[in-house]
């Protein structure tokens, strides 16, 4: 501590242990026997060395018996950063996965979605998803909704009444839908989207914040794609969508927009590839458009399971990152069948061996990379790294506790084994069971309250 007087902060808890994280440096930092302080805002006060107890008790004002010990079985990571799942789809997840991404849209999703019009059945899915979602780590959630606002404000109350800390998008689209009944006119897709913000900014929940969502360029006119992107613009405010999934809508894509050079460059001739977008899949993206990417600072949401179960392509996550591309990891439910960002984990790396079959010139991802993909490049995807995504002081504390020795659990704990060994164990093996306890801006939210 470079100053001797007391910090002006208080200390609401102080943890022991060991804590696993990632820097931009390092892809895994063990700090084994650490103290980690956290203040009455949530955020993390300080994480030093366990023999510093002494004097930080004396520094920060806390009494060194109030310290959480962890066992040895045990250990804090950041929490988990969903960058891409659609939480009406939920209601359908882990069934009629048998169809290309657009009959899948057709046949399953729009049919789907436009019974979350019936708010007490959107209420039911959207406390069934945030309160899976957590429980199964993932801290940050950028979610699409569907086309309708009061049911997509009714998912940022959720989120806030549950602790999660969300992106919540209501859905734009207004052509080309087969389900009569779920599309929107040009007119009432932007006067909901505005109504949607700014009810949403109003209600002032800490951790919840409005994201501009035009399904894809399928959905959206040309003249929506650039309404919304001047919206977003005005704001400043977060832009997701999708891009380049399967090579049939690309196809489409190109022929409905013959002005545009790529698919990247209609969304960047409609101010919508910004620093604050995130767009979903990209496994058919050139390597002139990920240079786009990188230039306007714009990422990718990586979604391996939904891009296999729709057999929509592989991404070559290896080549984004030589592009300097932000990258995270999504579940993306209902594409996805599990909602759970472990599964993303192991399904990430499970493309990336895919990808050195087909050719072992490809350099596969370590379960480091993947684990520094799921936390801190989720936050740095969804331009949320100056709150979370990693345990450095200033930050919110996300956190997950996790025992590897969870009774009933998936998986046995070795004694002997060193942590980064029980970390790769725990990515490929754990569960919600090993997930004993979840923070979000130092607040426990799992196990829930009664
Ligand atoms: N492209 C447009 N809408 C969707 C969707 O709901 N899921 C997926 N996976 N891709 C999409
Ligand atoms: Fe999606």
């Amino acid at each position: 501590m470079a100053h001797s007087d007391r910090p002006d902060m208080a200390i609401a808890k102080v943890y022991r242990g060991t804590f696993m994280h990632s820097t931009q440096q390092t892809a895994v930092q063990v700090l084994e026997d650490a103290l980690l302080g956290v203040d009455t805002d949530g955020k993390i006060a300080f994480i030093r060395r366990g023999e510093e107890l002494g004097a930080l008790s004396q520094t920060f004002g806390f009494s060194p018996s109030d310290v959480t010990q962890l066992a040895k079985h045990e250990f804090f990571m950041p929490g988990l950063v969903d960058t891409h799942i659609h939480a009406c789809q939920y209601s359908y997840v882990g069934t009629a996965l048998d169809m290309p991404l657009l009959q899948w849209l057709d046949t399953y999703t729009f049919p789907v979605e436009s019974q979350f019009k019936d708010l007490q059945f959107a209420e039911r899915v959207y406390s069934q998803v945030v309160s899976r979602t957590l429980r199964n780590g993932t801290t940050t959630a950028c979610y699409f909704a569907s086309i309708h606002t009061d049911a997509s404000l009714l998912l940022g109350k959720i989120a806030n009444d549950f602790g999660q800390r969300a992106l919540v998008g209501k859905v734009c689209m207004d052509t080309n839908n087969s389900v009569k009944h779920y599309k929107e006119t040009n007119q009432e897709s932007q006067d909901e989207t505005c109504r949607f913000i700014a009810e949403l900014l109003k209600r002032k929940y800490p951790l919840v914040r409005p994201v501009v969502t035009p399904r894809f360029a399928l959905s959206c006119t040309g003249a929506l794609l650039g309404q919304l992107g001047e919206i977003a613009k005005k704001d400043n405010l977060h832009i997701q969508s999708h891009i380049s999934e399967n090579l049939e809508e690309v196809k489409i894509v190109k022929a409905l927009f013959p002005e545009s050079e790529s698919y990247t460059d209609v969304y960047l001739k409609h101010n919508l590839l910004t620093d604050k977008t995130v767009m979903a899949h990209g496994c058919h993206l050139s390597d002139k458009e990920l240079d786009l990417f990188k230039e306007k600072g714009a990422s990718l949401s990586h979604c391996p399971n939904s891009n296999i179960s729709l057999c929509s392509g592989l991404l070559n996550v290896r080549n984004v990152l030589k592009h300097q591309v932000k990258l995270g990891l999504g579940t993306d439910v209902a594409g996805g069948y599990s909602a759970s960002m472990l599964d993303a984990v192991r399904r990430t790396r499970d493309t990336s061996k895919v990808l050195n079959i087909q050719n072992p010139e490809h350099e596969t991802l370590t379960f480091e990379e993947v684990f520094r993909l799921a936390t801190l490049g989720g936050s740095q995807a969804l331009s949320l790294d100056d709150k979370t995504g990693n345990f450095e002081v200033g930050k919110d504390f996300d956190a997950l506790r996790v025992n590897v020795a969870a009774p009933g659990g998936p998986m046995d704990w070795i004694q002997s084994e060193k942590p980064k060994i029980t970390l790769e164990k725990f990515l490929n093996l754990g569960d919600d069971r090993n997930i004993a306890e979840v923070y979000v801006a130092g607040r426990k939210v799992v196990p829930f309250k009664e």
